[in-house]
């Protein structure tokens, strides 16, 4: 039996404008993903999934998309459960050249579904790897990111960028831009993510965004200033935290959190003129800053979904769960290590 767990993640910056070749900054949060893989002695696959924020549920097929178990859960979670995990197994099979490999799995989370937080990512990420492994095919974490990133795509019928399967799999802070993505140090930031219960809809999301960069001048300005601000966010992490300094990880100066939240708050106010927020989203943000926050955007797609804050006191968490709409507040410690093994 291999256990593996794989963190979520927020947008400290860039989500949006990374569609069109800026760099974004996600950083991994230590809310996980577990899976666990048990190769059988057939070709069937058994998935069991405990708590993905939805009823749990357990199904056994043959393998192969298109299957649809008789379950007697809701088509859509357990499409979008089952999508994620086919599509983990189908890599691991072909990485570790066993086609007709099965498994019993199972999957527990306890990050938020479908809201911003990189849920499927990570199931997808610590799937490969425990399933990877349960063959004694270890891979190294570029594979692991590259396989889970097409993983996502496939499910996601082309709608994926490599932030969030980057970011699992790596852990700590990422800069992604297309095709390039790296880990950049960061110290302990204090996240608190504020969640609305909802979520929005990524692809009308991101084709409004589209459509608004075609009709105006100054939306196309307005995604490159969102890219201008990541570069000089990147900009105040490195000056932080010199590549390879021991001091990632370490406790964030006074300054660089409120330069980081004035940036983020920044941040906010360029993606609501592209018309992502939403009010519940505003209405956290804006409870996020009066207690006191460093600074509050929101983060993914939006629409709806989640927030992310900067603030090392409990006021911000306290406040966001006294806010209407919000439906969970939590602090979210940033995950410096990725996808790990918990049990070889
Ligand atoms: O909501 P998420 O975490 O899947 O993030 C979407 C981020 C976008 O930039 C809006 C789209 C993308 O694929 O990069």
């Amino acid at each position: 039996m291999t256990v593996c767990e794989a963190p979520g993640k927020v947008y400290l910056f860039g989500e949006h404008a990374v569609v069109y070749g800026e760099p974004a900054v996600p950083a991994a949060i230590e809310r996980r993903a577990t899976v666990t893989a048990e190769p059988r002695s057939d070709d069937h696959v058994r998935v069991e999934a405990e708590d993905l924020s939805l009823d749990g549920f357990t199904v056994e097929y043959t393998g192969g998309t298109g299957d649809r178990p008789d379950v007697d859960v809701p088509t859509p979670l357990v499409e979008a459960a089952m999508g994620y995990v086919d599509a983990a197994v189908e890599q691991a099979r072909d990485a570790a050249d066993a086609p007709d490999a099965g498994f019993d799995i199972t999957v527990e989370s306890d990050i938020p579904l479908g809201a911003g937080l990189g849920s499927s990512a990570a199931v997808v990420v610590a799937g490969i790897d425990a399933a990877t492994r349960a063959l004694g095919e270890p891979l190294d974490r570029r594979e692991l990111a590259d396989r889970a990133y097409r993983a996502e795509y496939e499910v996601q019928d082309g709608q994926a960028s490599r932030a969030d399967t980057f970011c699992s799999t790596m852990g700590g802070a990422v800069r992604v831009e297309g095709d390039d993505c790296e880990r950049i140090e960061a110290p302990n930031l204090p996240f608190v993510v504020g969640f609305d219960g909802g979520a929005g809809d990524t692809g009308e999301l991101v084709a409004g965004v589209g459509e608004l960069r075609e009709e105006y001048e100054f939306a196309a300005d307005t995604v490159e200033s969102i890219g201008d601000l990541v570069r000089t966010g990147e900009a105040l992490l490195e000056d932080a935290v010199p590549a390879g300094d021991a001091a990632a990880g370490a406790e964030p100066s006074p300054e660089l959190l409120a330069e980081l939240g004035e940036l983020m708050d920044f941040n906010h106010g360029l993606l609501a003129a592209l018309g992502v927020s939403a009010r519940s989203l505003d209405a956290m943000v804006w409870a996020a800053r009066d207690a006191g926050a460093h600074g509050a955007k929101l983060t993914g797609a939006g629409g709806g979904g989640c927030i992310v804050a900067l603030d090392a006191s409990d006021a911000t968490e306290t406040a966001l769960s006294f806010t209407q709409g919000c439906e969970e507040a939590f602090r979210a410690e940033l995950a410096t290590e990725g996808v790990r093994v918990v049990e070889p």
